[in-house]
């Protein structure tokens, strides 16, 4: 398909999915997905509530279709490696890890030290973009549908994106099956279905990614407050998101 064909058919999908009826949005975008594009169609999964939601609806509608993967920068919290693991075992599933060149770490830590993100946004970009964006490229050959967990209410940086669109960075089609849901609803139907979270959730984490970039927030303050909590909050993603 060529870029304009896949950007014609995002929009498409995207008018049939965008629903009141916010679950069977997105019952039918997951359905879309598997069905159409099976295992060349893929969710990144961070572990968190909403990307448990999305895997638990993967595993409903197709086991065998499911393809999740998440990317293993080195430097998150215990709590998440045990949820992985939990989450297999629910689910009778694995989930496949990418992790960074070991030599581009080595040379980044080499030269700016070991916790480099503190000192700018650059070097923070940096250590993102050689333990997440990288791999995120080499976890995206050959996806046509990359799932993620977004949500419009999560950010200001995520206040315009799409249900289905086409991903100009990527070459890929991002499906974003949760994007109007907040983030009390998408925490009520985890719970109610029992299906695994992280323990932190329970410790005042309610956005989690890498342990020395994220803290707990206080009631009340804003759920990504913790994300890289000492920068501009119109600077704070890792540049998964949002790339030119
Ligand atoms: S981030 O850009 O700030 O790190 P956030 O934590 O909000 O992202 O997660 C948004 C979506 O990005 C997740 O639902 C997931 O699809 C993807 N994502 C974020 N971190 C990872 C990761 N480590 N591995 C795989 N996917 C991820
Ligand atoms: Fe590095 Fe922090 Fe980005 Fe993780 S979130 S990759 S530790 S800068």
């Amino acid at each position: 398909m060529t870029k304009e064909e896949k950007k014609s058919l995002a929009g498409h999908m995207n008018s049939l999915f965008i629903s009141e009826e916010k679950e069977k949005g997105t019952r039918d975008a997951i359905a879309w997905a598997l069905s159409t594009y099976g295992r060349e169609a893929a969710l990144s999964s961070s572990l968190s509530f909403e990307d448990q939601l999305i895997t638990a609806l993967m595993v409903e509608t197709d086991k065998d279709a499911s393809r999740i993967f998440t990317l293993d920068t080195g430097r998150q919290f215990p709590e998440t490696y045990e949820l992985i693991d939990r989450t297999e075992v629910t689910f009778g599933i694995r989930i496949e890890v990418f992790f960074p060149d070991y030599r581009k770490i080595q040379h980044m830590i080499k030269e700016n030290g070991i916790n480099l993100f503190y000192d700018s946004v650059e070097k923070r970009h940096l250590c993102c973009n050689i333990r997440k964006i990288e791999p995120l490229k080499r976890a995206l050959e050959g996806t046509e549908v990359w799932i993620t967990g977004i949500r419009r209410s999560q950010s200001v940086t995520r206040k315009d994106m799409q249900m289905v669109e086409y991903d100009e960075a990527d070459d890929v089609i991002k499906l974003n099956p949760l994007l109007l849901w907040e983030e009390d609803e998408v925490k009520a139907y985890v719970k109610k279905k029992g299906i695994p979270y992280n323990r932190l959730h329970d410790k005042g984490f309610p956005s989690i990614g890498c342990q020395p970039c994220t803290r707990a927030v206080k009631p009340g303050e804003d759920v990504r407050a913790g994300r890289w909590w000492w920068e501009d909050p119109l600077h704070r993603e890792c540049g998964l998101h949002a790339r030119d």
